[in-house]
């Protein structure tokens, strides 16, 4: 593999911008929600003086913000709910409306350029409610969580038909409205002085708005070089099994199977992380499918099946707006190909040896799980099964004896590595 691993440069921000949106490929309807929310959630803190670094909490707060919940059905709930105070029957969505921001920070936390956004997306639902929202269940609310409650709301309200320009002053009308009773009234204000000129409701419109974030509120920005990116890979792992509980570890199987292969297989170590990283991320593109789906029990319809089908396009489309991922975007999207050009989606004529690698771990790990409906295969099985798709000229046959040879090690790191 000619990766230059140790000149790995990728920045935190794009990482998180990319993450951002395929949290929202799951329905047209939110499409750009996180992005938007970020935006204007990022807005109010630079109008209240926040610092860059502050800022950058701000920004990473909103853009993974709804990371928590997992199907469609909830996402769009959500909008609604944000909508449900400004409808006129008052009528309440019957749902707990945190388990989702709880959720969502627990997810996060543990990576520590996270752990503050983490701890306002807990409780970017707690309305101020004339001050009583200062604390939720004896535990103080912070200040970006009430941004980000604000943010959140106007996010939803524009109407997609209809010129934004027009809409402005009604939604800032209704924000003040619900000023002390939903919102707190520093925010509120901040809110008011920052959304007065045009160009803030024509960027929240804006389709395509990182460019707009980076310029506007990338004066922080991090580098993260090749363990940073790792943690955070690991990270965004459990967004994306979090969302089916089928595979609630199969990326961390996958990802600590291929770097396994990668070390006898001759890689570097620092490439073999690559191939770990990417194990991580390759079904990042899942995060289009509806939950619903990917947990739905017994077979799938052969329209349910195409959509599964699109998902390691997603994953390249996702990682292909980071600079400097090129690599190890094409070792994970690629893991549905087959040597013989009857994989997807791309019916690939190349496959590079670190991407048959990481196809071989994939497969590997889901025939050998255990999952909730069935066993995973014995050793004898899975040989089977394994020899049958090299004799198929599916998978390579090189990588497919390294894993054969060396099973019992494999086998006893992909269950360490998914054991809960
Ligand atoms: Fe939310
Ligand atoms: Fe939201
Ligand atoms: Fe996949």
């Amino acid at each position: 593999m000619n990766i230059l691993s140790s000149e790995l440069k990728i920045k935190l921000f794009d990482m998180v911008l990319c993450f951002s949106r395929a949290l929202d490929l799951l329905h047209p309807e939110i499409a750009d929600h996180h992005l938007r929310v970020a935006y204007i959630a990022c807005c109010i803190a630079e109008t209240m003086g926040f610092a860059a670094d502050e800022i950058q909490n701000v920004l990473i707060a909103g853009a993974l913000h709804d990371a928590g919940a997992a199907s469609s059905a909830t996402r769009l709930r959500l909008l609604d709910y944000a909508l449900g105070n400004y409808r006129l029957d008052g009528s309440k969505i019957q749902e707990d409306i945190h388990e989702h921001a709880f959720k969502g920070s627990e997810l996060i936390k543990d990576f520590p350029p996270f752990s503050q956004a983490a701890s306002a997306i807990r409780f970017h639902h707690v309305e101020w409610n004339f001050g009583r929202g200062r604390e939720f269940a004896g535990v103080p609310v912070p200040l970006t969580a009430s941004i980000l409650y604000l943010a959140d709301r106007v996010a939803v309200m524009p109407m997609k038909d209809g010129n934004i320009l027009e809409q402005a002053a009604e939604i800032r009308r209704a924000v003040g409205t619900d000023t002390g009773r939903w919102f707190m009234p520093e925010v509120a204000a901040a809110f008011q002085e920052a959304s007065a000129p045009e160009s803030f409701w024509l960027d929240v419109t804006y389709p395509h708005k990182e460019a707009i974030i980076v310029d506007r509120f990338g004066a922080h920005e991090i580098e993260l070089n090749l363990d940073a990116l790792h943690e955070l890979a690991k990270m965004f792992r459990k967004v994306i099994d979090y969302r089916s509980p089928f595979t609630a570890t199969h990326s961390s199987g996958v990802a600590a199977v291929a770097e396994v292969l990668g070390q006898h297989l001759g890689f570097s170590s620092a490439d073999s992380k690559l191939l770990r990283i990417a194990g991580y991320l390759h079904d990042i593109g899942k995060l289009a499918v509806p939950s619903e789906i990917l947990n739905k029990p017994g077979n799938l319809t052969e329209a349910e099946m195409l959509v599964v089908k699109q998902h390691p396009y997603y994953t390249f489309r996702i990682l292909s707006t980071v600079p400097g991922l090129e690599t190890i975007n094409t070792l994970a999207s690629l893991h549905h190909e087959r040597l013989d050009r009857r994989g997807y989606p791309f019916r690939s004529r190349e496959i590079p040896l670190g991407s048959r690698i990481i196809a071989v771990a994939d497969i590997f790990t889901a025939i050998t799980e255990d999952r909730p409906y069935r066993r995973g295969m014995d050793r004898a099985r899975s040989f089977e099964v394994m020899d049958q798709m090299v004799l198929d000229g599916a998978i390579d046959g090189g990588v497919a004896a390294a894993l054969q040879q060396n099973y019992d090690a494999f086998e006893r790191v992909r269950n360490l590595s998914q054991e809960r």
